[in-house]
């Protein structure tokens, strides 16, 4: 090694003894995987002096707290030999709970390549779990309040829609009244799906094998394919495709673009549903094309902003796409969309296959 990379290897050293960040490195030779080192960081945030620690698996942070989501998550990664984050929920040395945020790492002899030594960097994130937490119960509560009222306001006008004979001029003002409460409810309900979607801190729970005839299947019974107005089309899908997703959410992404679909579409148009391989190896494509209004290209940019509606005369709450585009990300993928005004639009999902398929 040269001088200047001792140097550099001292002064790298120095900075992570000196951040404030907890630092841990873990024998993976040794039985139990036992800490050998720790920083002052991680003395700072759990309240043990290193002599404490040593020779210990850093488990008994977690307490008899050991099957949380983010430890199960670790203990798959530690056995692949893999890198890993995870939010996980520990306890000082005086007992008190606090969130860690986890990101360890293998590390390998640089002239053998054997898996040696983990280490593992800590930040102390309770103040954002509970500013998260705080956020969530409010959002809960403020839905349950705004829930409540729309209730009562739309059983009074349904009441009044039934007692006013069918010609009274005033039927017009009750069916308005009643779109836009179940307007309200709606927003609120997709409000809620975001936000929570928004606190989730882990990366893409449940996302597994999904056959895709099986969730183009149930699109049959979720939304009837004619709803008397449009033809909804699905070809052919070949029953070995299956992508990596997760089957609820993807089918909430599939239901909320063939709504909006039959919303933008003229009477008789046809809807149709095709799958095609992704540009990328181990991607494939899913589409659904509406012969709709269409949108003209500075519309399409802003698609996916919050409360972003193209046309406000159709119903809708403008946070719609951006909770598909919000649940695709999620599940590893991304959606596309491809339009013109007056000939119609085009949304497509690219999914992660799960293994190499050709058509
Ligand atoms: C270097 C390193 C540091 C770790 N730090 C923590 C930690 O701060 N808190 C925690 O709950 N788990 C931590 N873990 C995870 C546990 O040591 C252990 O891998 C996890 O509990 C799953 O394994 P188990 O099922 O054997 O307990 C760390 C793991 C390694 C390898």
């Amino acid at each position: 090694m040269t001088g200047i990379e001792t140097q550099l290897h001292a002064i790298v050293a120095q900075a992570l003894e000196q951040t404030v960040n907890g630092l841990v490195i873990a024998d993976m030779r040794a039985d139990g995987q036992p800490i050998v080192h720790v920083n002052a960081g991680f003395e700072r945030i759990t309240g043990y002096r290193a002599g404490e620690v040593i020779g210990r698996n850093c488990r008994f942070l977690q307490g008899f707290d050991n099957q949380q989501p983010g430890v199960v998550r670790m203990r798959e990664a530690v056995a692949r030999g893999e890198p890993c984050t995870a939010v996980v929920r520990n306890y000082r040395k005086d007992g008190s709970l606090f969130w860690n945020r986890v990101e360890i790492g293998p590390v390998h002899d640089a002239a053998s390549g054997e898996l040696t030594h983990y280490f593992a960097l800590q930040t102390d994130v309770t103040a954002e779990q509970e500013a998260l937490a705080l956020r969530e119960r409010f959002l809960n509560n403020a839905a349950h309040e705004l829930r409540s009222p729309l209730g009562t306001i739309r059983g009074f006008v349904e009441l009044m829609q039934m007692r006013c004979p069918r010609d009274d001029p005033n039927q017009d003002l009750l069916a308005t009244v009643h779109r836009q409460a179940d307007r309200v409810v709606d927003l609120v309900d997709d409000m809620l799906v975001l936000a929570e979607l928004e606190t989730t801190t882990e990366p893409s729970p449940g996302v597994q094998p999904v056959q895709l005839t099986a969730v183009l299947g149930r699109l049959h019974d979720l939304l009837p394919p004619d709803d008397g107005l449009h033809r909804v089309v699905i070809e052919p899908v070949r029953p070995d495709l299956w992508v990596q997703a997760h089957a609820q959410r993807l089918e909430q992404v599939l239901v909320n673009l063939l709504s909006n679909a039959m919303k933008y579409s003229p009477e008789g148009g046809e809807i149709r549903w095709s799958v095609r391989p992704g540009r990328e190896n181990g991607w494939v494509c899913l589409s659904v094309s509406d012969p709709g209004v269409g949108m003209t290209a500075d519309e399409q940019s802003r698609l996916f902003t919050r409360f972003f509606r193209a046309r406000t005369d159709i119903p809708g709450t403008g946070l719609g796409l951006v909770i598909v585009r919000e649940l695709m990300e999620r599940m590893g993928g991304h959606i596309t969309v491809s339009s013109q005004p007056g000939v119609g639009t085009t949304f497509t999902l690219h999914l992660r296959t799960v293994s190499p398929w050709t058509f």
